[in-house]
């Protein structure tokens, strides 16, 4: 895919033009100040007795898997030799959250791309949206996030079925761009993003596609039943040639024993992660 110098000039100009959304539901708590929307690394499981929670996927041959609390999709853990990942990238739809229960509480998932945050721990640059919902209503959000910070939102007024095109660029270390575009209209959204710290610079070791369970301040939102999130178009770029999801490493959601989020592999470029 390319984001073209006339559709971000495009985006920039339609950011002006858009009507003032109604503010999403996290966007309201925001305002409250009780909600800070946060990724985190993920959470490994150890499943005992299963070879330190590396299982064999059933009906997958050989590639392995890894449960984590709030993780699932697809991650490459390491670049090819002397080269970084410099920018991740995916196409896909903003699913509708049903709730998984009857308590009116607010629930959430999260599809987002992103450089970092798996083995290598310090920096997550990263952008995507949520799916909310509460008492029946639901919500969404696009953001943009350059983890230990919590995230930011885009002023873009999302609805289920979008479907768009995130993607993170690294310019360096430090520096990094976030871009989310409306694959119907080809208008996007862009923000330049700064490492939050001097210990929270970018390595370019890890390259990801994630569905989360994210944080709201130290506590984990509930995960709402997304139905299923399809990455497509899943590229990593290093300096020595771009890179799908092959031979990488796949990622479910485990939680209470019980797996609530599942991968399945459709190509080099293209994985479903199915709410279960
Ligand atoms: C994306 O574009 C479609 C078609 O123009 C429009 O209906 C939808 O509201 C747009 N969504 C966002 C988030 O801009």
């Amino acid at each position: 895919m390319k984001f073209t110098t006339a559709s971000l000039a495009g985006a920039m100009l339609a950011g002006g033009a858009l009507a003032a959304p109604r503010p999403g539901l996290a966007e309201r708590l925001e305002q409250r100040g009780v909600f800070q929307r946060q990724s985190q690394p993920p959470s490994k499981i150890d499943n005992s007795g299963e070879e330190n929670g590396v299982l064999l996927k059933e009906g997958s041959g050989d590639s392995n898997v890894q449960y984590s609390n709030n993780w699932a999709g697809i991650v490459r853990d390491k670049p090819p030799a002397s080269a970084t990942y410099s920018a991740v990238s995916a196409t896909f739809t903003v699913p509708n959250p049903t709730a998984t229960d009857n308590s009116g509480d607010m629930q959430a998932a999260s599809a987002w791309v992103g450089i970092d945050g798996d083995t290598y721990t310090k920096a997550i640059l990263q952008t995507g949206i949520d799916s909310y919902i509460q008492n029946g209503e639901t919500s969404f959000d696009a953001w943009y996030e350059w983890y230990p910070s919590s995230a930011e939102n885009f002023d873009l007024d999302l609805s289920a079925g979008d479907v768009i095109v995130a993607m993170v660029k690294s310019t360096s270390p430090s520096e990094g761009i976030a871009i989310i575009e409306n694959k119907s209209s080809g208008k996007s959204v862009t923000t330049t993003l700064s490492a939050p710290s001097s210990d929270a610079t970018l390595g370019g070791q890890n390259a990801e596609w994630i569905v989360e369970d994210f944080n709201t301040g130290s506590s984990q939102v509930p995960l709402a039943n997304f139905g299923m999130v399809t990455f497509s178009g899943a590229q990593a770029k290093t300096d020595d040639g771009d890179y799908g999801v092959n031979n990488a490493q796949i990622l479910d959601i485990q939680q209470n024993g019980k797996v609530l989020a599942d991968v399945i592999v459709e190509s080099d470029t293209e994985f479903s992660v199915i709410y279960q």
